[in-house]
């Protein structure tokens, strides 16, 4: 999908369809006063009359669209005109999107930025615009056996008012591209199978990556590799399944020499049944997102690296399937991690935690100047912030409070939830050095105590994504949440 700066003056571009905000006040502004002039006060009359809504995400087509020169209008309700922000932003044009879903229209101009007032930023609209766009044209039909004929929108041109500054915009576009491009492939991989999004999927995704931009080296190690490394706690999720697992390492690294790499750590488990510990059957085909901080991790490197950030990242992801069976692991078997750290399993459906100790003992290897392990580690945080916030425990005040603000940047958000050692007491055990799970009261917390003891010292923030990696219900399918956060956050430590 392209996405063309335009400055010319609003009534006179030929457009499909110009995309024009009205807000509740019924004043109109912008190009949708400019529009309205030209067509001799006929907006005015419509919003006058009621035919047409500023409650947020209304949308109203026009055709007679006499005196400019657009074949169609788009009425856009944007809510209360002091309130509006990219986030309205971002949710006016995505419904703008689906109004137009329907219309055979392939081309448009958002006029939401244009000339609206100052609470905006022009090139913070921009990114936003062409991400709520690309999100809002993705399908997943890719095992449909006749994909939707409808045609997409091809071209949503980006209006700016007159003598604007278009580089800045055009950079914008370019950043909001890369995180739109990641998040499709975090998407895809999210949406995939577990059948097809196996361990070795994912690593076979990785090496497409390397192949596309030659800046990321991918590494990939298999079951004899990974018991040579002493990975107990990662080899005792995967000892049930006849997938074979995989160990995903993806090195970027762009920045200064010297500076030591940010480790992104991934969970990657391609399909949760809880092991002997089985889940329930109802929304068991959900757990096909278990693998989501994995992809985030695929979907954020592949936009770095799309931009050429100058950064130095390392990927860790331990991938495997959950499954029960003859050789699985049993409750009550007592594993020895990588750390040497030993762990009473006492409920194998806490295999994120499992998989991750080990990863984040590998990934410290790397000598890493903070580490961030993202997994959709527990249902507690989906009972305790639900679809809105990741969950963002962490030891350093400072990297938490760069996640959080670079969540804001990108409206991807995240809430600081807490990993005081207390919450450690449930995971006592009289057999191990500690045990798997406790009990389920503040069971997040509890999951960030268990991989706060494999960190050592090293600035950490561990994102359990349970709740925002995935939507349920009739619009089901993957969020890429995390991937515009962990971008943002990779951009910003490059400036600093
Ligand atoms: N993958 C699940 C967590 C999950 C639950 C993600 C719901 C998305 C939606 C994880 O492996 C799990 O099963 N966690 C257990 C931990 C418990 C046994 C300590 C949970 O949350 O119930
Ligand atoms: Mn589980
Ligand atoms: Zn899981």
């Amino acid at each position: 999908m392209e996405f063309p700066v335009k400055t010319g003056a609003a009534a006179s571009q030929r457009t499909e369809c110009a995309i024009l905000p009205v807000f509740e006040d019924g004043q109109l502004r912008g190009a949708t006063r400019e529009i309205d002039t030209a067509a001799r006060g006929v907006i005015k009359q419509l919003v006058r009359k009621g035919d047409v809504s500023g409650r947020l995400g209304a949308t109203t087509l026009i055709h007679r669209t006499q005196g400019t020169a657009a074949t169609r209008w788009l009425l856009v309700g944007c809510g209360k005109h002091i309130e509006f922000d990219t986030r309205r932003l971002s949710s006016a044009l995505t419904a703008a999107i689906a109004g137009l879903r329907n219309s055979g229209t392939k081309e448009a101009i958002s006029y939401l930025a244009y000339g609206v007032g100052d609470g905006l930023n022009a090139a913070e609209a921009a990114r936003h615009s062409v991400e709520a766009a690309r999100a809002s044209v993705y399908r997943f039909d890719e095992l449909k056996s006749r994909s939707d004929p409808s045609p997409r929108l091809a071209r949503l041109g980006i209006a700016a008012t007159r003598g604007t500054n278009s580089a800045p915009l055009r950079d914008a576009i370019k950043v909001g591209t890369a995180i739109a491009n990641g998040s499709d492939l975090a998407r895809d991989l999210g949406n995939r199978p577990p059948n097809v999004c196996t361990p070795s999927h994912l690593a076979e995704t990785a090496r497409t990556l390397a192949r596309r931009y030659p800046k990321l080296k991918v590494k990939v190690l298999g079951e004899p590799e990974i018991r040579k490394l002493g990975m107990g706690a990662l080899l005792c999720v995967t000892q049930g399944a006849d997938e074979p697992p995989r160990l995903i390492v993806i090195e970027y690294r762009n920045g200064s020499p010297k500076e030591a790499p940010i480790a992104l750590c991934g969970k990657g488990v391609t399909f949760d049944t809880g092991g002997i510990s089985l889940k329930p059957p109802p929304k068991m085909d959900e757990m096909k997102y278990d693998m989501s901080g994995a992809g985030s991790v695929l979907g954020a490197m592949s936009a770095i690296a799309e931009l050429g950030a100058a950064v130095n990242v390392v990927g860790v992801i331990p991938a495997c399937e959950n499954m029960p069976s003859g050789r699985a692991t049993r409750p009550g078997d007592i594993i020895k991690s990588m750390s040497g750290q030993t762990v009473e399993i006492i409920n194998t459906d806490a295999e994120g935690r499992l998989i991750l100790c080990d990863a984040i003992t590998y990934a410290r290897t790397f000598k890493p100047r903070c580490l961030i392990d993202i997994a959709t580690l527990t249902g507690a945080c989906v009972i305790a912030l639900g679809h809105v916030y990741t969950g963002v425990f962490s030891n350093d005040d400072k990297l938490s409070a760069d996640l959080i603000a670079a969540g804001d940047r990108a409206l991807d958000l995240a809430w600081r939830m807490p990993v005081h050692e207390e919450y450690g007491e449930s995971l006592r055990s009289n057999f191990a050095d500690f045990a798997n799970s406790g009990g389920r009261d503040g069971g997040a917390s509890v999951g960030a105590n268990f991989l706060s003891r494999f960190v050592d010292g090293v600035p950490w923030a561990h994102l359990d994504i349970a709740g925002v990696a995935w939507r349920a219900n009739s619009q089901k399918g993957s969020t890429a949440r995390p991937v515009p956060l962990l971008v943002d956050f990779l951009l910003n430590t490059e400036r600093q």
